[in-house]
C-alpha cells in the first residue's frame, strides 16, 4: 500500500516551502491551473526567490494527463477525500460541481442538466433552448437530427461555462407508466443506444462532456431511491444495459451517472459488478462515474469499492470521515481512492474550464443571441420529425387549402408531481389548446428563451384560431353542446388538444393513460358538432407517454401525436397541420390497448406487496418483444407512424453467406405518393429458438430517408455483425449465435414487414465472451417455452 504519511509529509513540505518562498501565499492558490501553461514556466516566473526545480518536484500542478500521477502523490488525504464529493457549481442554477484545489491547479467543474436541453433551476432565470422531449427526438428515428440537436445543446453548455451536461438519459421504457419515460428514448435498446450515442457525439464534439444516465435500470420513479430490482443477467445484458454498452463503445462518454436504485442487491453506486466488471472491464469504459444526486447515500467506502468515483452533489462529513478512517485502518486500500481521483482529474484536464474554452459569467441570463436564433429554428424543425401521425382519414391532414379558421379547444390537466426546480405554471393547464405542455419537468425542465403556443403559431401561419364561444368566453373542456356547435359553424376544421404533462418524481397510472370522462365527452361533443356540418376533427396528443386512444379514435378523423414538442410547439404544430412540414415520426414504444396488457403490469412499481421490491418477470420480453411473441395486439405497434405520402419498399438483398464478417442487408424506399415525406425503415431479426428462446422480433438497425419528393427513392445498406444477432447465455457468459434460420425482416413498423430474407447459420458461433458473470437470480420469468 502506498504510504499516506509519505504523501502527506511531501505535501506539507511543499506547502511550507512555497509559503515561505512566495510572498503572501502559494502561487497556485492565486492562479487557476488553466491559466498556467506548465509548472516549469510558473517556476521560472518565481525564479528569483526560489529554486525552480525543487519547486516543480515538490508541488506538482495539474497541467495535463501526464501530470496526474504526480498531482495525486502531492495530495493530502483530506484533499483526496474532499475531491470525491461534489461541492456546488460555479455557474449558479446548475445542478452541481466538483471541488477545487487551487494549490494543485485543480479548478472547479460545473455540471448541469439535462437530456432535453441545458437546464438551470428556474429561480436562476437563465434561459436556453427548449427542444422536443427526448422521446420525441427518438421518434424521429433520425440519427443526424439527434446529433444536430445535441451539438446545439453542447454549444449552449459551452456558452454558459458548464463542463458536463447531465444526459443522455437512456433507461428503457419498461412500462407505459414510467414517470420519466419522456426523458428516455425507447423500449428498445438499439434505438435508445443509437440515439444516446448520437447525443454523446453531438455534445462532446463541442468540447464539453456528457454524463450518460441513469446506469442502470432506473425505470420507475416510485421509490427510486430504495427499490431493489430483481433482473436476470440475460435481460440486463440484452435489454437494460445494451444501450449503455453501445454508447460506451461507439461514442466514449466522458462520464456516467449511476442510478439510485438497486439491482439484484446493491445500489448501483455501490455495485462493483455493474461498474467495475461490466462497465469498465467488459466494455472498456475509462471515464469517470458520478452518482445521481444523493445516490451514494453518503457511504463513500461502499461507493469507492463499487467503482463509483464521485458522490454528487456532495459527500457529507460523516461519509468523508468514514473514508478517511477506512484508509487509515487499511480496510479500504488507498489505491481505490487514487483510482477515483485519477478518473476525476482525467475529466478535469479534458474540461472546457481547464482548457479555458469557456468562461463563467453569472450575470448572463440568456444563451448568446446567435445560438438562440439558430437553435430556436432547429427546435422548430426537429419537432415535426418526431411527431407521429397515428390516424389520418379522409385526408384531414394536412389542412385543405380552403381552411382559414381553426376551431381549437383542449383539456385541463394538473400533473401528479411537478418535479423539483419547475415553476408550478409549467405543470398545469386549463385549456391545452391555448397552453400545451412544451416539455417535461424536474431535471429535464428548461427555462426557454421564448415559447410559442398553438394560437400564436396558427396566427403566425396565417390562420385564425377560433377559441371563444358566442359570448366571447374561451372554450375549454367544460364546453356545452351549444359551444361546440358554435365552434363548428364558425371554423373550417376542429383541433382538440389532449395533454398530459410528464415529470420526474412520480409515475403514471390509469388516470395518466386513460382519458377522463370529461375528456371523452369533449372529444365526442366536438366531433359530433363538426361532423354534423361535414367538417373534420383532428386530435393532437400532447403527451410524454402512451395514452389510450381506443375508446375514441373512431370518432375523429386524424390523430397527431405531437409529444411535448419544445418551446416552438405552436409554430411546429402549425407547420405540420398546414402541410408546410410533414410528420415523419414512428413510435419508439408500443401503445397498448389496456395498461394491463403491458408485460410489466403486475410488477410495476412493486412486487409481492413489497414497495421496495420489483421483479422483472417479463425478462427479455419488453415492449414489442412481448406483444409480437405472445400475440397481444396493441393499439399502435412499435415503429408505427403514417405520413402525408406513401412509400414502397423493394430490391431486398443480403450479400453474405456466412457470418465471418458483417452481413449487408440492402433495399430501396420509394415515395409512391403525391407529397414529399421522409420514411424510417427498420430492420428486425427473428432468430431461431435453440438452447435459448428468442423473441419473435428484435430491432437490429434503422434509418431515415432524406426528404423524398414523389417518385424519388433512396437505397439503404444496413450492416449486421454476429454480436448484433447473438443472445446472451448466462450459464456460459457467452454471446452466442445459435444455429438455425435467421429471418431478416425489413419493415415500416414492427407489424408492417415489407420484405423478409432468410439466412442460415450452420453451427453455433460465439460472438463475444463476457468475463464477468452477474449474480444468479431466482425469478419466475415469462417464457414461451412454458406456454
Ligand atoms: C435526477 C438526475 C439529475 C440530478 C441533478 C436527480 O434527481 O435523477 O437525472 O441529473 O437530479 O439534477
Amino acid at each position: 500500500m502506498k504510504s499516506y504519511y509519505k504523501v502527506l509529509s511531501t505535501s506539507m513540505f511543499s506547502l511550507m516551502l512555497l509559503s515561505s518562498a512566495v510572498p503572501g501565499s502559494v502561487f497556485a492558490a492565486e492562479q487557476p491551473a488553466a491559466q498556467v501553461s506548465s509548472s516549469t514556466e510558473v517556476a521560472k516566473d518565481n525564479s528569483s526567490t526560489q529554486n525552480a526545480d525543487a519547486l516543480q518536484e515538490q508541488t506538482p500542478i495539474l497541467v495535463d494527463q501526464a501530470s496526474i500521477p504526480a498531482v495525486i502523490q502531492a495530495m493530502t488525504l483530506d484533499e483526496k477525500v474532499d475531491l470525491i464529493g461534489g461541492a456546488g457549481a460555479a455557474v449558479t442554477g446548475a445542478a452541481g460541481g466538483t471541488f477545487a484545489i487551487p494549490r494543485l491547479g485543480i479548478p472547479k467543474l460545473t455540471f448541469a442538466d439535462g437530456p432535453a436541453g441545458l437546464r438551470f433551476g428556474s429561480t436562476a432565470n437563465k434561459s436556453t433552448t427548449g427542444f422536443p422531449i427526448p422521446t420525441a427526438l427518438s421518434s424521429s428515428f433520425n440519427k443526424d437530427l439527434m446529433y444536430n440537436v445535441a451539438s446545439a445543446m453542447g454549444k449552449e453548455t459551452l456558452d454558459y461555462g458548464v463542463d458536463v451536461i447531465l444526459g443522455p438519459a437512456l433507461n428503457i421504457h419498461r412500462d407505459p407508466r414510467g414517470g420519466r419515460n419522456f426523458e428516455y428514448y425507447s423500449e428498445d435498446p438499439v434505438l435508445s443506444g443509437e440515439m444516446a450515442a448520437q447525443f454523446t457525439k453531438g455534445v462532446q464534439d463541442q468540447g464539453v462532456g456528457v454524463s450518460m444516465k441513469h446506469f442502470a435500470a432506473n425505470n420507475q420513479e416510485t421509490n427510486r431511491q430504495s427499490v431493489n430490482e430483481i433482473i436476470s443477467e440475460r435481460a440486463l445484458r440484452e435489454i437494460y444495459l445494451a444501450g449503455f454498452e453501445r454508447v460506451v463503445k461507439e461514442a466514449k462518454p466522458w462520464t456516467v451517472m449511476s442510478s439510485y436504485n438497486s439491482i439484484n442487491g446493491p445500489f448501483s453506486a455501490h455495485n462493483s459488478w455493474l461498474l467495475n466488471d461490466v462497465l469498465r472491464s467488459d466494455w472498456g469504459f475509462n471515464g469517470m462515474v458520478m452518482t445521481d444526486w444523493g445516490g451514494s447515500k453518503n457511504n463513500g467506502t461502499a461507493m469507492l469499492n463499487g467503482g463509483n468515483d464521485l458522490s454528487m452533489p456532495s459527500l457529507n462529513a460523516v461519509g468523508k470521515a468514514a473514508v478517511k478512517a477506512a484508509i487509515l485502518d487499511g480496510s479500504l486500500p488507498e489505491e481505490k481512492l487514487d483510482t477515483a481521483i485519477e478518473n476525476i482529474l482525467t475529466l478535469v484536464v479534458k474540461s472546457p474550464t481547464f482548457k479555458q474554452l469557456s468562461t463563467v459569467d453569472n450575470s448572463k441570463l440568456s444563451v448568446s443571441s446567435d445560438l438562440a436564433a439558430a437553435d430556436a429554428k432547429l427546435s422548430r424543425e426537429a419537432a415535426p420529425e418526431g411527431m407521429v401521425l397515428l390516424k389520418n382519414e379522409n385526408k384531414a391532414l394536412p389542412f385543405d387549402k380552403k381552411v382559414k379558421k381553426v376551431g381549437i379547444v383542449g383539456n385541463s390537466y394538473t400533473m401528479p408531481s411537478c418535479g423539483f426546480g419547475t415553476p408550478a405554471s409549467a405543470c398545469t393547464t386549463d385549456n391545452a389548446a391555448s397552453k400545451m405542455f412544451l416539455m417535461g419537468t424536474g431535471s429535464a425542465y428548461v427555462t426557454p428563451t421564448h415559447s410559442v403556443q398553438l394560437p400564436e403559431g396558427l396566427i403566425n401561419g396565417g390562420y385564425i384560431p377560433v377559441k371563444t364561444n358566442a359570448g366571447g368566453a374561451e372554450i375549454n373542456e367544460n364546453l356545452t353542446a351549444e359551444d361546440s356547435a358554435y365552434m363548428a359553424q364558425n371554423s373550417d376544421i376542429g383541433v382538440i388538444v389532449i395533454a398530459r404533462g410528464s415529470g420526474e418524481g412520480a409515475d403514471g397510472n390509469a388516470t395518466t393513460f386513460e382519458p377522463s370522462a370529461k375528456e371523452s365527452a369533449l372529444i365526442q361533443k366536438v366531433s359530433a358538432a363538426y361532423h354534423a356540418v361535414n367538417k373534420k376533427v383532428v386530435v393532437v396528443l400532447n403527451v410524454g407517454a402512451p395514452f389510450n386512444t381506443v375508446s375514441w379514435r373512431d370518432s375523429v378523423d386524424s390523430i397527431l401525436l405531437s409529444w411535448q414538442p419544445g418551446m416552438e410547439a405552436g409554430n411546429a404544430l402549425t407547420d405540420v397541420l398546414s402541410g408546410k412540414a410533414y410528420p415523419s415520426g414512428k413510435l419508439p414504444e408500443t401503445f397498448p390497448v389496456r395498461l394491463e396488457d403491458a408485460p410489466s403490469y403486475a410488477n410495476f412499481p412493486s412486487s409481492d406487496g413489497n414497495p421496495n421490491l420489483v421483479k422483472y418477470q417479463e425478462d427479455i420480453y419488453v415492449g414489442y418483444r412481448y406483444y409480437s411473441t405472445f400475440n397481444v395486439k396493441p393499439a399502435y405497434e412499435f415503429g408505427y407512424g403514417l405520413s402525408y405520402t406513401t412509400f414502397d419498399y423493394s430490391d431486398f438483398k443480403l450479400n453474405k453467406d456466412n457470418l465471418s464478417t458483417k452481413i449487408k442487408v440492402s433495399f430501396k424506399v420509394t415515395n409512391t405518393g403525391t407529397n414529399a415525406g421522409k420514411e424510417a425503415p427498420q430492420l428486425y431479426v427473428s432468430a431461431p429458438d435453440g438452447k435459448l428462446e428468442k423473441p419473435a422480433l428484435e430491432l437490429k438497425a434503422f434509418g431515415k430517408t432524406r426528404e423524398l419528393k414523389p417518385g424519388q427513392k433512396e437505397t439503404f445498406n444496413f450492416f449486421i455483425d454476429p454480436k448484433d444477432i447473438a443472445s446472451f447465455d448466462q450459464s456460459t457468459s457467452l454471446w452466442i449465435v445459435e444455429k438455425g434460420t435467421y429471418k431478416f425482416k425489413i419493415g415500416a413498423s414492427s407489424a408492417d414487414i415489407k420484405g423478409t430474407i432468410e439466412f442460415k447459420v450452420d453451427n453455433n458461433i460465439v460472438a463475444e465472451v463476457d468475463n464477468n458473470n452477474g449474480p444468479d437470480v431466482l425469478l419466475d420469468r415469462i417464457s414461451k417455452f412454458n406456454q
